[in-house]
């Protein structure tokens, strides 16, 4: 009993690990914001609330009665228990970022900690080797682990250890590129230029080794036919403004008037147990890294999307791009631009040795 009790026990959450959970969370968190991440909440009563909040989410799971129930759909909770405590969680979100069965399913890894009173003891590693068991139970031999590292954190060496290889990069800009061509939200008249962009830059993907994503679809008039739909519908849906979110396709037009790049512009309120601050993300840019006009058209997208951003109250906006992609050494060399974080992944099959 008393050996069993000093070994690592790494098993599905349970509705009693919420006052741990939410201790750790707020290690965590504030750690993350000291790091230059996203700004946690100081004030104890929005953590009482974030509490409670966690406490309903998880109030029906028994994970220790059931230790491998550790999914609901696509959300997975695993804990470490060591000498008796909980000192470590993570939360997984499963799921396949296309619909074709040669794309593999991707576990992100959200909230990995161990509490610094049991670091070093190989907890961490086993929390991650347990999902990367769970999911290549769940979705194949393919599945990839998946997570996000601040660039200022050295659990970076972490990752490293275990075998993560990095596929994206997101840049902090605060001081815009200068805007030379012209920039709009999406059009019907862009559907066949976003075709083609779409198409080269999943195929500049796969090159650079992110296996993540569908294949490149050829652009063919059906596929255009189809990306006008999916426009038509954005416009319609863009009528119904939501001051809390903003959601846009912004495309730069060379001087013939053809969409050189493409860039999809999110935007929202930080909620709990986060600061209430506005944080912008570019999520997808989309440019010919070796046409030099589409590389000015890249940097256009940056500059209307942070005008756009901080109109809407960001003082900061995020753009991923794939870690080879050159446009974020262009961006890392305006004023006040910063590394903000990397997208790493490993093979579950390579995590389980
Ligand atoms: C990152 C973290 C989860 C690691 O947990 P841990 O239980 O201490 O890690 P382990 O003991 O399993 O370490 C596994 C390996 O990684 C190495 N490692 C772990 N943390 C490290 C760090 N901060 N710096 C360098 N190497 C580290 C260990 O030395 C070990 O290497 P080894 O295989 O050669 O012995 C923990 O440090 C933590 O909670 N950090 C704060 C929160 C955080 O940054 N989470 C990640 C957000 S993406």
């Amino acid at each position: 009993m008393a050996v069993e009790a000093l070994r690592p026990w790494v098993r599905a959450v349970d509705a009693r690990d919420a006052p741990a959970l939410v201790a750790l969370h707020r290690e965590l968190w504030v750690d993350h914001d000291l790091r230059g991440g996203m700004p946690a909440a100081r004030d104890d009563g929005v953590w009482q609330s974030y509490g409670e909040l966690l406490q309903s989410q998880i109030a029906h799971r028994d994970g220790r009665r059931t230790p491998a129930a550790s999914f609901e759909g696509k959300l997975g909770h695993f804990v470490v228990e060591h000498r008796g405590e909980v000192v470590g969680q993570v939360e997984v979100y499963l799921d396949r970022y296309g619909m074709s069965p040669k794309t593999p399913h991707v576990a992100e890894l959200r909230s990995l900690i161990v509490s610094p009173r049991a670091r070093g003891l190989g907890l961490g590693a086993a929390l991650v080797i347990e999902v990367a068991r769970v999911v290549y139970q769940r979705a194949g031999r393919r599945t990839l682990v998946a997570a996000e590292v601040l660039a200022r954190n050295e659990a970076l060496r972490f990752y490293d250890r275990l075998g993560f290889r990095t596929l994206e990069r997101l840049v902090g800009v605060s001081v815009g590129p200068a805007k030379t061509l012209d920039v709009d939200p999406i059009d019907l008249r862009d559907a066949e230029d976003l075709a083609f962009l779409d198409h080269d830059a999943r195929q500049q993907r796969a090159e650079w080794g992110d296996p993540r994503f569908d294949p490149p679809i050829p652009p063919t008039p059906e596929l255009v036919r189809m990306i006008e739909g999916g426009i038509s519908q954005d416009l319609i849906q863009s009528a119904n403004v939501d001051p809390t979110r903003l959601r846009e396709e912004l495309v730069a037009h060379d001087r013939r008037g053809r969409g050189v790049a493409a860039g999809h512009l999110m935007a929202s309120i930080l909620g709990v147990p986060f600061a209430p601050e506005a944080r912008a993300e570019i999520t997808r840019l989309a440019s010919d890294p070796d046409d030099p006009i589409a590389r000015e058209g890249a940097l256009s997208v940056v500059a209307e999307a942070l005008h756009r951003a901080q109109s809407f109250g960001a003082h900061e906006l995020l753009v991923r791009l794939p870690f080879l992609h050159p446009l974020g050494d262009d961006l890392l060399r305006l004023p006040h631009a910063r590394p903000f974080s990397w997208i790493l992944a490993a093979p579950a099959a390579k995590l389980l040795g």
